[in-house]
């Protein structure tokens, strides 16, 4: 949905972009693109895509700078950078096809370590969380964070599974689920797809940089500036909805999407995971300082 974060950020009028979650900077070449005087300041957990984005947006140099951080420390990152204020934002949340497609990465089920963490120098891999966590608390994560119907049974499975050896390959791990919810004929997904989404997620606490970040992301943006958020998860959507909503109410926001925008047919068809993207979008109201 690039088009529609171009025009809901105003990327003509230029200024600097926050983009907060660059990926393979595919927005950030955008907004460079659309004005002479855009500017970005990326941000990647990811350490290797904070350099596939730099090396993608080379042609745009010296407008850009990326740096390797998560969005819950915004204000820090752009204090050091020495920026003041952005005129806009930009959070496209979760993982990026590249996580998906690299098994050494351990995001997808086709097999490889798991690790799943976004940033490889910190943090729990999922077999090291795999090997801890209370069977409860793993279950109570693939409810709520990946909707999966059969939570109880897949973590009591799992639990069983690391009792006979520790789990370390994500092919043995998605058998495993895809046994334990039988298998789930008919479906268009995956058996495993919504296990893995939970335990990415848990990996590398995607709620709470969410929670932390939203109001350290506003922290970055000039009265008058706006923030597009891009999720692909009910619970984040939910999230980043309601912080908008009670911005508005206190006075702080201009609501600029009341209903999240879809992907369009065609989007969609070229790039599926973009049916499930919900699209939002506020103004910082002016006189505001975060
Ligand atoms: C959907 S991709 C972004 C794609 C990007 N908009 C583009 O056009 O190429 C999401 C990216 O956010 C990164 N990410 C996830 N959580 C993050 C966080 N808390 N802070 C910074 N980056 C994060 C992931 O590593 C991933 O590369």
């Amino acid at each position: 949905m690039v088009r529609e974060v171009l025009d809901l950020l105003r990327a003509a009028e230029g200024g600097l972009l926050l983009d907060g979650t660059v990926g393979l900077g595919g927005h950030a070449a955008a907004w460079l693109a659309a004005a002479e005087g855009a500017r970005v300041l990326g941000l990647d957990r990811d350490g290797e895509m904070a350099e596939r984005a730099a090396a993608n947006l080379a042609p745009f140099a010296p407008r850009f700078r990326v740096v390797q951080g998560t969005f819950a420390e915004a204000r820090r990152i752009l204090r050091e950078c020495e920026e003041s204020r952005a005129d806009a934002a930009l959070l496209d949340l979760g993982a990026n096809s590249v996580h998906f497609d690299d098994p050494a990465r351990g995001f997808s089920f086709a097999g490889g370590p798991l690790d799943a963490r976004f940033d490889r120098g910190a943090g729990e891999t999922l077999a090291a969380l795999l090997a801890r966590i209370p069977e409860e608390e793993l279950a109570d994560a693939l409810f709520l964070l990946g909707g999966e119907r059969h939570s109880r049974r897949i973590a009591r499975a799992l639990c069983a599974e690391r009792r006979r050896a520790p789990l370390r390959d994500a092919a043995r791990l998605a058998d495993v689920v895809a046994r334990a919810s039988g298998g789930r004929r008919g479906s268009r997904i995956h058996p495993a797809t919504r296990t893995f989404q939970a335990l990415r997620m848990l990996v590398n606490d995607e709620m709470g940089h969410l929670e932390r970040g939203l109001p350290e992301v506003v922290g970055c943006i000039r009265p008058g500036g706006r923030l597009a958020v891009l999720s692909f998860h009910s619970g984040e959507d939910g999230r980043v909805k309601r912080f908008f909503r009670e911005g508005a109410r206190a006075g702080r926001f201009r609501l600029l999407t009341r209903k999240p925008l879809l992907a369009g047919e065609d989007e969609v068809a070229r790039n599926p995971r973009s049916r499930s993207a919900r699209l939002r979008a506020v103004e910082v109201a002016e006189g505001v300082e975060a």
